[in-house]
């Protein structure tokens, strides 16, 4: 006899999500959030695969991610293939590849998936959904003001107050050449890597980790890098953007960074995980040639988003996307899809019964599935030419006889 089959989990693979249609129906609300606020800045939507040549990530971003963030394979021709754990080397590379005919300033975003093998916890997995902004071809304070706008805009555009989050900014390029007076070549790639960790191990790891790779603690001027940081801010604040700050220690993971650095940050110590993060990397186009581009952009993650929507209380509440179920008593299916069909061409989203259910049963089930009306059709219904609409949040009836009537009902929502 065989062995009974060992059944397949349920359980999408680690890290990664499923999206059932209330969650569906979240990341939905946080995308379109999203693009409606970058296209309200003129922003233009870009896509490329999740697929990348291994080398795309190299020595020019950050060892944590390459080394051991990465999904890479072999593909079956011995190519070194990577799924892109962020999208700012595929934007590099593709404003590089038409950098002829792109009119610039050039202002694109896009939301691709993005994947890092990460331990999975709060605000952190291995898919996630990244907004991607950003601007190429200025580099001035008007266009990382630009930016950190945006950033603001967003959040506010979620129903956030602006004590609900902080966005912390620091100047890498600054930091630098600081820390370049006391350490040389790799060393200071090596101290900003530590500086950037300094949040999560505490200062006085912070401490023993420079004796350990320099033989000293470094002396890290920090008024220069406030100093650096002080028209930007100031900028932001006259403009109305109060919930900004000057953070010396915020340095960003990225090698690729070359000026302004900001992370954005929930106030609730619930969620303490970066919301935003991003900065300017004006070099990372010379990769492919030519002269580089100047840039700066930020990420957003859906998760942290997400988390940020629940911790204040600002969650939308989900609805079907159909308008109406149409529950049927007795043989009248034919006479029930041809009333959907007029109400679907007058632009009304209908879903029909299909069962023999009874009608008590049958809007149970559309109530259940949030959809917000029901109507009923039956023979007495079809020989009357009148139909009951049931509001199903409000026990609320109607009686209508035109399709006309039905459409004003159901839009009313
Ligand atoms: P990042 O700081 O690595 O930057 O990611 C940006 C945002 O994506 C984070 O603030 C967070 O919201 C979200 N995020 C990152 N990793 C995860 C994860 N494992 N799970 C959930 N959410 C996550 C970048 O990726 C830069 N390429 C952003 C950028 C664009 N810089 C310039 N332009």
């Amino acid at each position: 006899m065989n062995p009974e089959p060992k059944k397949l989990s349920t359980d999408p693979y680690k890290g990664v999500r499923d999206f059932y249609p209330e969650d569906m129906f979240v990341l939905n609300y946080i995308t379109s959030t999203m693009r409606s606020v970058v296209e309200k800045f003129g922003y233009q939507e870009y896509s490329a695969s999740i697929l990348e040549p291994t080398d795309l990530y190299r020595s020019k971003t950050s060892d944590e991610i390459v080394n051991e963030q990465t999904y890479s394979f072999k593909d079956r021709g011995d190519r070194d293939v990577t799924l892109r754990p962020e999208m700012t080397p595929t934007v590099a590379r593709m404003i590089a590849g038409k950098r002829r005919d792109i009119p610039f300033p050039a202002r694109w975003y896009s939301i691709p998936n993005v994947f890092r093998y990460e331990q999975p916890q709060r605000g952190r997995l291995r898919e996630h959904w990244q907004l991607n902004v950003d601007l190429f071809g200025i580099n001035s304070l008007e266009a990382d003001v630009e930016i950190i706008t945006i950033a603001y805009n967003l959040l506010k555009s979620f129903g956030a107050q602006d004590t609900d989050f902080v966005i912390k900014i620091n100047n890498k390029n600054t930091v630098r050449k600081i820390i370049e007076r006391e350490l040389a070549g790799e060393d200071v790639r090596k101290y900003l890597t530590l500086l950037d960790k300094r949040a999560k191990i505490g200062e006085e790891a912070f401490k023993e980790e420079q004796e350990k790779a320099f033989g000293k603690v470094v002396n890290y001027d920090i008024a220069e890098a406030a100093e650096s940081t002080k028209e930007i801010i100031d900028t932001l604040i006259h403009r109305g953007i109060g919930s900004v700050e000057f953070d010396p220690y915020m340095v960003r993971g990225f090698d690729y960074y070359t000026g302004t650095v900001f992370e954005v940050f929930d106030t609730n110590p619930e969620n303490r995980r970066s919301l935003f993060g991003g900065g300017r990397y004006d070099n990372l186009t010379a990769n492919f040639g030519g002269d580089p581009i100047p840039a700066i952009g930020f990420g957003a993650g859906d998760v942290g988003i997400r988390d940020f929507l629940e911790v204040h209380n600002l969650m939308p509440e989900y609805t079907s996307s159909a308008d109406l179920f149409i529950a049927t008593i007795g043989d009248v299916i034919t006479d029930a899809q041809k009333l959907a069909q007029q109400l679907r061409t007058a632009g009304v989203n209908v879903a029909v019964n299909l069962t023999d259910k009874k009608v008590g049963d049958q809007l149970k089930n559309a109530d259940k599935q949030k959809i917000p009306f029901v109507l009923v059709v039956g023979e007495d219904e079809l020989k009357n030419n009148e139909f009951t609409i049931k509001n199903l949040a409000t026990g609320e009836e109607v009686k209508r006889t035109s399709v006309q009537e039905i459409v004003e009902v159901v839009k009313s929502r």
